[in-house]
């Protein structure tokens, strides 16, 4: 399963790069715009933290806008950056076009089943069901996780399913219990996964206890 943070914060990327298991970033506008910079040149920068995958969005509504922004952003930005597209008719065909040319995509704003096996069939390399969204709706966002897992199990489908718009720890443990091939998370979520009082406590215990093997000479 790979995992990907959810932000445009350069700090929080290096945080969880260091961790070694960072696989991916994703970033939407209103990411960059709570970053405060220059969409590219924080782009960039990601991309130069982080090797795997970083989802950089187009905003342009229109199919030849859409295509033509991801075209310059793959031009201009570094080879592990992808395109960003949101789940219309105008994006289908902008991810058609683009794959054609060889480009990655990342079908965005996926709220059925139903939209994610069309990005798929358009070609996207991944497609971003919106899990929080749904549930704060008062919907369960699992439940399109599972639709659309099984969706895949039925026809011989490459397109990754990426879990986006995680709010807990939860939604992680289910979607790795349904075999979603990538989540992507904020940095909190990424420390709420990490941390456990019984780790924390059993790492005081055997501090405490070496303290005394080295008090006694015997380390
Ligand atoms: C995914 O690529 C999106 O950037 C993100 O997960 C949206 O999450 P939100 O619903 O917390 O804004």
């Amino acid at each position: 399963m790979e995992f990907f943070l959810d932000t445009a914060d350069v700090d929080e990327i290096r945080e969880i790069a260091a961790w070694g298991i960072l696989d991916g970033v994703t970033t939407n506008p209103s990411l960059i715009k709570k970053s405060g910079r220059d969409f590219k040149t924080v782009v960039a920068e990601i991309a130069a933290i982080c090797k795997g995958p970083i989802s950089a969005e187009v905003t342009a509504l229109d199919t030849a806008g859409m295509v033509e922004q991801g075209r310059i952003l793959k031009e201009e930005l570094p080879d592990n950056v992808i395109i960003k597209i949101p789940c219309t008719p105008e994006g289908l065909a902008a991810t058609k076009i683009l794959t054609a040319d060889g480009i990655n995509t990342n079908v965005t704003l996926v709220f059925s089943a139903a939209q994610a096996l069309m990005a798929a069939k358009a070609g996207a390399t991944y497609v971003s069901p919106f899990i929080g969204r749904i549930d704060d709706t008062g919907a369960d966002g699992m439940t399109l996780i599972a639709e659309i897992m099984s969706t895949w199990d039925n026809y011989n489908i490459k397109t990754k399913v990426l879990a986006a718009s995680i709010r807990h720890p939860t939604h992680v443990l289910a979607c790795m219990q349904m075999g979603a091939h990538t989540v992507t998370m904020p940095a909190k979520t990424f420390r709420q996964l990490m941390s456990h009082p019984l780790t924390d406590k059993g790492l005081a215990g055997f501090m405490k206890d070496w303290a005394e093997v080295e008090a006694a000479g015997n380390a």
